[in-house]
Order: structure tokens, then C-alpha cells, then sequence
């Protein structure tokens, strides 16, 4: 069992030069176990603040975040994170930072080799193991950042936009490999992202959040099923993106708004 439980969180920024920033205001959720959740909501609205403070990143100040019932202290080997901007250790090639997480892990070195070549497969990396980060396009960054935490199996995976650098079609393709991987090996799954369709498609809930201070606005329930190849051209799927695409955009004006003055 992984739950993660989010109480009454707040969260405020307070840079060292400027203004101090409200970036979370009393957020509550409960994301259940082994569920495919996504998060919606404007840019500035906090997505990446939740996240940071569900992988223990950030410390939770005001309210409490715990996993199976114990406060987060920090980051842990059974949260997997893609972060929004690929953290990819630059002095390793592709193949040692997918490396990287199975040798924590305790793995024996073929398995870890193995391992490592089947996630740098998937994400279609094959042919670049050995190209240092500085030789990558900002998606084959992703794609490596991707392929490193998901070798690990994490119980939970918190991913910031991890496709937000693709071209369509590798995005696409992307998608579907994800949702094979939690298929065969369910796991907790927390996704932002800013794409509507992607949300719907990926996900079993749909958290769309307020323009800042985030909060929770709406949970849209897009359980259904998706396996149909034509599924994304369905009238269910365009009522589902289109009510939430409805949601998001007046957060979406909010925030604009709120820029002006
Ligand atoms: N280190 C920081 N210091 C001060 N303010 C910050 C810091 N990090 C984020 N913020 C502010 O907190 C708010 C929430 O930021 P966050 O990055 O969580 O938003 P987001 O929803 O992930 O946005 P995006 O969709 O653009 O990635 C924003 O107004 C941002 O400017
Ligand atoms: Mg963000």
C-alpha cells in the first residue's frame, strides 16, 4: 500500500531579495494507492511546489504530508522524481545515470546492466548510452531522465511535466509506454502537467488546481476505459477535456489577472 495523504498544506516562499511568495494555501488530497493522478492548474499555481514537497525536496511547514501514515522527512529510494528541469548528473554518460539509481538499489551488476539497457531502449535512447547530457537535445534529456527513474521501480512516481520538451509524436509514444509500465507494475503515480488531452488520457483522476495560492479547485473522475485506439477522438473523452479545459481556464484568466495588478 502507498497513500500519499496531503493535510491543510501552505506553503510560502520567502526569498532572500523580494517579496515573500504564497505558493500553496490549504491544499488537501488523498492520492490512492496505485492510482494514475494528474495535476492541472495554471502556470505559478504551485504544481511544482506540491511536488517538490510530496518527493521531500522542500520541507512542509504549515499542515502535514505523510506516506502510508509517516511524515515525509525527506526524499526517499521508494519516490522515483522526474523533475521539470531534467536533473541529470552532467559528468555521467546516459547509461551511468540510468545506472545510477540500480546501484543504490543493491542490484548485481548484469541485472543492473540489463536493467539499464531496456529503459534506455524504451525511451529511445539506444545507440546515445554513452553521449554525456551536453550531447543530448533537451527532449533525449527528458527521455534519459525519464529512463533513470523509472529502471528503479519506485513505488511512487512523482513526474513534473516530464514530456513538456517532446515533439508530438515521441510524446505520444511516451505516453503509451508510461501507461504499459503502470499497467504491468502498478504503482502511485502523480503527473503535472499543462496538457488537458494528456491528463485525460493518462490519468484515473484529474486534480485541477486554483491560480495562486494554489488550491484544490475540482476532482474530475476520467477512469474509463481508455484502450480503444481510437479513444482519444471519442465524444466521452472530448466532454471529459473539454470540462476540464473549462476549469483550467478560468484559473487560467485568474492568473492573468492577478499579474496586472
Ligand atoms: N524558490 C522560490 N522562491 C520564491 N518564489 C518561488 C520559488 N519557487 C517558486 N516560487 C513561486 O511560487 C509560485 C508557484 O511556483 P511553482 O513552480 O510551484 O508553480 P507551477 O504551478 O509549477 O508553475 P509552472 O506551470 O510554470 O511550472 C510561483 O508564483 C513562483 O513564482
Ligand atoms: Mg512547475
Amino acid at each position: 500500500m502507498t497513500t500519499i495523504s496531503i493535510d491543510r498544506v501552505r506553503h510560502l516562499y520567502r526569498p532572500a531579495r523580494g517579496r515573500p511568495v504564497l505558493a500553496l494555501e490549504d491544499v488537501s488530497l488523498e492520492v490512492r494507492d496505485k492510482e494514475f493522478l494528474a495535476l492541472l492548474g495554471p502556470s505559478g499555481c504551485g504544481k511544482s511546489t506540491l511536488l517538490y514537497l510530496m518527493g521531500g525536496f522542500l520541507p512542509v511547514e504549515i499542515g502535514s504530508i505523510s506516506i502510508d501514515g509517516k511524515p515525509i522527512a525527506g526524499p526517499g529510494p521508494e519516490r522515483g522524481v522526474v523533475f521539470q528541469h531534467f536533473a541529470l548528473f552532467p559528468w555521467k554518460t546516459v547509461r551511468q545515470n540510468v545506472l545510477y539509481g540500480l546501484e543504490r538499489k543493491g542490484l548485481p551488476r548484469d541485472e543492473r546492466e540489463a536493467t539499464a539497457k531496456k529503459f534506455i531502449d524504451l525511451v529511445g535512447l539506444s545507440g546515445f548510452e554513452d553521449n554525456y547530457p551536453s550531447q543530448l537535445s533537451g527532449g533525449m534529456k527528458q527521455r534519459a531522465a525519464i529512463a533513470r527513474t523509472l529502471a528503479v521501480d519506485p513505488a511512487v512516481l512523482l513526474m513534473d511535466e516530464p514530456f513538456g520538451a517532446l515533439d508530438a509524436q515521441t510524446r505520444a509514444l511516451m505516453q503509451a509506454e508510461l501507461l504499459n509500465i503502470w499497467r504491468a507494475s502498478p504503482k502511485t503515480v502523480v503527473f503535472v502537467t499543462h496538457d488537458v488531452q494528456e491528463a485525460v488520457y493518462l490519468a484515473g483522476r484529474v486534480v485541477v488546481m486554483s491560480a495562486r495560492p494554489g488550491k484544490v479547485k475540482a476532482i474530475v473522475d476520467t477512469d474509463f476505459d481508455k484502450t480503444a485506439p481510437d479513444v482519444l477522438r471519442s465524444p466521452k473523452f472530448g466532454d471529459m477535456a473539454d470540462h476540464i479545459w473549462g476549469l483550467v481556464k478560468e484559473e487560467a484568466i485568474k492568473a492573468q489577472m492577478g499579474r496586472g495588478v
